[in-house]
C-alpha cells in the first residue's frame, strides 16, 4: 500500500532560476514521499487519501544550506570584527575543542539542530568538529530531527592548536569509523571534510581522497576564501599549481561529488577546473562580509555555467535562516553592479533557486516541486493584512527579506511532516 498525502495551498518554487512556477489554490500529491503532481483539485484516484489543507498559506521547497559549522553555532554573532584567520584562532578553535566532551556536544548540537530545522533548512552539508565522539553525537541528534544532512568530522593534522588537531592516523581512523557506522543511514550521511588545505598535511589529504573514492563519499571543504589564506596555501604546497590543485591532486575535487565553500578568488584555470569537475560552490555572503573575505563574483560564475548554492556558514555567518543568505547574496550582487554595470544583480528568484533547487541537486531530487522530486517543503504563515493584499510572489519576497522561524508553520521531509 502506497503512502499518499494530498497537500492543499498555494505552491511557489523555481524549476529554473529566471522565474517562479506558481500554483494557486492547488493540490499537491505526494506518493511515498515523492511528488506525483500538482492539480487544480484532488484527482479521482487520490480521493479519500489524507489531506493537509493549508488554505491561503504559501508552500515552498525546504531550504538547502550547503555550508555551515554545527560546532560554531553558540558563537554566532561574536568576534565579528576579526578577519578569518584571526577569528579562527581567537574564537573558533576554543569553542570547537569543547565538543570532545560528549555531553556538551549533545546539548550544543541539540540547540543547533532545533534552530536549523525551525528556520526551515531541511537539507544541509555540515561540519562538526575534529572530535570523532562529538561528531557521532551530531549524527544522532540530526537523525532524531528527521532532516537530510551530510555530516563531516573535521580533519586537521597541522597548523592549529594542539588541543584540536589530531595525528594523521587518528584523523583518518576516526573518519573511517564514522563512515562505517553511518554510511547506510537513510538521511544523515557521512561526508569527507578536510577543514581546509592549510590545516592538512599532504598525507592527510591523500588518505581522505582515498576514503572518498573507496566508499563513494562526497567531499566538502573551504576553497579560496581569503587572500592571506591563499598565500599561505601557496607557501605550504609548493608543488601545486593553485589552491584547487591541492585538492584535485588528492582526489578531493570532483572525483566524487564535491562542494567547496566560498571560491571567491578563483583564477581562470581554477574556474575551468570547477566547471570541468562539476563542483558545487557554496556562496556564503554573510560570512564573506563578517570576516572580511571578499565578494564572490557570482554573476560571472553563473554566466560561465558554474553550479552555485548558498551557505549560512555559521558562525562566519551570523544567521542560520537561509533566507538571510538569499538576501545578502542579492545585496552583494547589487554592490558589484554599482561598480560594474555589466554585472546584473541577482533577482529574487535566482537567489531562491540557489537556496533551494540548485543546492538541492547536491542531495538528489529536492528543492523543487516538479514531478518525482522529494516533497521537502515549508508552509509559510504570513500576516493576514499582507496575505489579503499582495500577490504570491510578493508574499514570498517579503518572507525571504523579513521572515524567520515564526513564519514557518509546518515542515515536510520526503512527504513526512516533522
Ligand atoms: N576556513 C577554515 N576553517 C574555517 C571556518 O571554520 N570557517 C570559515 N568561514 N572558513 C574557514
Ligand atoms: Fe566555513
Amino acid at each position: 500500500m502506497k503512502n499518499v498525502l494530498v497537500v492543499k495551498g498555494h505552491f511557489i518554487f523555481t524549476p529554473t532560476p529566471d522565474a517562479y512556477a506558481v500554483y494557486e489554490n492547488s493540490c499537491l500529491v505526494s506518493v511515498d514521499g515523492k511528488i506525483a503532481g500538482i492539480y487544480p483539485s484532488i484527482p479521482e484516484k487520490f480521493k479519500g487519501c489524507p489531506v493537509h489543507d493549508y488554505g491561503n498559506r504559501l508552500v515552498i521547497p525546504g531550504f538547502v544550506d550547503l555550508h555551515l559549522h554545527a560546532a560554531q553555532f553558540l558563537q554566532c554573532g561574536m568576534g565579528m570584527t576579526s578577519k578569518l584567520l584571526d577569528w579562527l584562532g581567537d574564537y573558533t578553535f576554543d569553542l570547537e575543542r569543547e565538543f570532545q566532551n560528549r555531553a556538551f556536544a549533545r546539548e550544543a548540537y541539540t540547540c543547533f539542530a532545533e534552530k536549523l530545522v525551525a528556520c526551515g533548512t531541511l537539507r544541509a552539508c555540515i561540519f562538526a568538529s575534529s572530535s570523532t565522539a562529538g561528531t557521532q553525537e551530531l549524527f544522532e541528534v540530526l537523525k532524531e530531527k528527521g532532516i537530510g544532512a551530510y555530516v563531516g568530522k573535521v580533519n586537521m593534522d597541522r597548523n592549529a592548536p594542539d588541543f584540536i588537531i589530531e595525528t594523521t592516523k587518528a584523523s583518518l581512523m576516526g573518519t573511517k569509523y564514522l563512515i562505517e557506522k553511518y554510511q547506510d543511514e537513510k538521511r544523515v550521511k557521512p561526508i569527507i571534510t578536510p577543514r581546509f588545505a592549510p590545516t592538512s598535511t599532504e598525507e592527510l589529504l591523500k588518505g581522505l581522497g582515498a576514503l572518498a573514492v573507496k566508499y563513494h563519499l562526497p567531499v566538502q571543504s573551504h576553497l579560496s576564501e581569503n587572500l592571506d589564506e591563499i598565500l599561505w596555501v601557496r607557501e605550504l604546497f609548493k608543488g601545486a599549481e593553485n589552491y584547487s590543485d591541492v585538492y584535485f591532486k588528492n582526489n578531493l575535487f570532483g572525483q566524487t561529488k564535491t562542494v567547496m565553500a566560498h571560491g571567491i578568488f578563483l583564477g581562470e584555470a581554477e574556474r575551468e577546473l570547477v566547471k570541468k569537475m562539476d563542483l558545487m560552490l557554496a556562496h556564503c555572503p554573510d560570512s564573506n562580509l563578517n570576516v572580511r573575505s571578499g565578494i564572490m563574483p557570482v554573476r560571472t560564475y553563473l554566466d560561465m555555467g558554474l553550479k552555485i548554492g548558498l551557505g549560512s556558514d555559521i558562525a562566519g555567518g551570523h544567521k542560520i535562516g537561509l533566507n538571510e543568505a538569499m538576501v545578502r547574496a542579492i545585496q552583494l550582487s547589487k554592490l558589484l553592479n554599482l561598480s560594474n554595470g555589466k554585472l546584473k544583480p541577482l533577482t529574487v528568484s535566482e537567489a531562491f533557486y540557489m537556496g533551494t533547487k540548485s543546492g538541492g541537486s547536491f542531495f538528489g531530487k529536492t528543492g523543487s516541486f516538479e514531478k518525482d522530486f522529494w516533497f521537502d517543503a515549508l508552509v509559510l504563515e504570513d500576516d493576514s493584512m499582507i496575505a489579503g493584499r499582495y500577490s504570491l510572489e510578493d508574499r514570498l519576497e517579503k518572507f525571504i527579506y523579513t521572515g524567520d522561524d515564526r513564519n514557518i508553520c509546518a515542515r515536510y521531509v520526503e512527504g513526512e511532516k516533522l
